[in-house]
């Protein structure tokens, strides 16, 4: 009997489902045992969220101070065959019910090395989260062998305002009309998410070795170049903002609120101003950085290729 281990934290259950699909085939196999672990923040993320709560997080999912969770359901001792590790991006970073449990005491324990996949379910900028996740990983000593990525179907722009609505109102749309596209991942995307399952199946059964080969050639993740650097230049910011809100006082407290304000405001202009002048300069440039630009897509693709 080969065992999977299945960790996850989702709120609309978006995430939960795409997870469902994506090892589909695991569940429904006789010979495999698939536990689901679903963290539990001990003091309950809102959903949906209000506009000053959700900011408020940002300072501590950029720095990768954990919240606290309830304890695991499982016994730490147990060896899998196969972890993965279904996470949601809050702030170009892991959500942090999943950093809480990356950082936590049964984390070394339960994925020490272990073949562990990667699946991110978000808006679309998941690549400086992923870099943290493969820091994270590497510290408990886990060995990542795969990552999928799945975004919204409504691209770059059109997401722009439908996640963070969709977050805050918890209604996916489309609004005014369709003004504000639907948010989340399609869900055509969502029933193609079993082919990763069914190779992963093949592997285990085949008793071979899992390693980074495992979700080669499945357009598991497509790395969308533009957006590498403003990722890296708002992750900056963001830890900047963060480090001067973390010093000012814990999550919820009300000197936080007025700075909040003020960082709310860089961010919209950040995103509308530097986003689209990173996508635009790197249009430019392509012809002279395509080198470049493929290693690049190489290293955030890995380790299963980006389409
Ligand atoms: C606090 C917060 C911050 C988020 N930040 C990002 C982000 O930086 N990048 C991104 O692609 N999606 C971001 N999202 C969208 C989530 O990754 C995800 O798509 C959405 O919350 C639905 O996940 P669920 O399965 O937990 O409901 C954010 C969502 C929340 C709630």
């Amino acid at each position: 009997m080969k065992k999977v281990l299945l960790i996850e934290f989702s709120q609309s259950g978006q995430l939960s489902e795409v997870l469902r699909s994506f090892s589909r085939a695991l569940l429904d196999a006789p010979d495999v045992r698939v536990h689901i672990e679903t963290l539990r923040p001990r003091q309950p993320y809102p959903f949906p969220w209000p506009i000053l709560r959700f900011f408020d997080t940002f300072p501590e999912a950029v720095h990768l101070d954990p919240p606290q969770l309830e304890p695991l359901s499982l016994d730490a001792r147990e060896r899998f065959d196969l972890v993965i590790v279904g996470y949601t991006v809050w702030f170009l970073s892991p959500s942090l019910p999943i950093t809480a449990f990356l950082k936590g005491p049964q984390a070394a324990e339960l994925l020490r090395d272990t073949p562990v996949v990667t699946v991110v379910a978000c808006r679309d900028m998941w690549l400086m989260a992923q870099e943290r996740m493969k820091e994270l990983l590497a510290a408990v000593g886990a060995r990542l062998v795969g990552h999928a990525a799945f975004t919204d179907e409504a691209g770059t722009a059109g997401s722009f305002l439908a996640t963070p609505v969709w977050v805050m109102s918890g209604k996916k749309g489309p609004h005014l009309g369709g003004l504000i596209p639907r948010a989340g991942v399609h869900p055509e995307k969502i029933r193609g998410a079993v082919r990763f399952g069914a190779r992963i199946l093949e592997r285990l059964r085949a008793g071979a070795a899992l390693d980074e080969s495992l979700l080669r050639g499945l357009g598991a993740v497509h790395v969308n170049e533009r957006l590498i650097s403003s990722e890296t230049f708002i992750r900056r910011g963001l830890r900047l903002w963060g480090s001067l809100l973390r010093a000012l006082g814990p999550q919820g407290a009300w000197v936080r609120k007025p700075v909040l304000l003020v960082y709310i405001l860089w961010l919209v202009v950040m995103i509308l101003t530097v986003v689209p002048l990173g996508v635009l300069v790197k249009a430019l440039l392509t012809p002279l950085t395509r080198k470049r630009v493929a290693a690049q897509k190489a290293y955030f693709g890995a380790p299963s290729g980006s389409a």
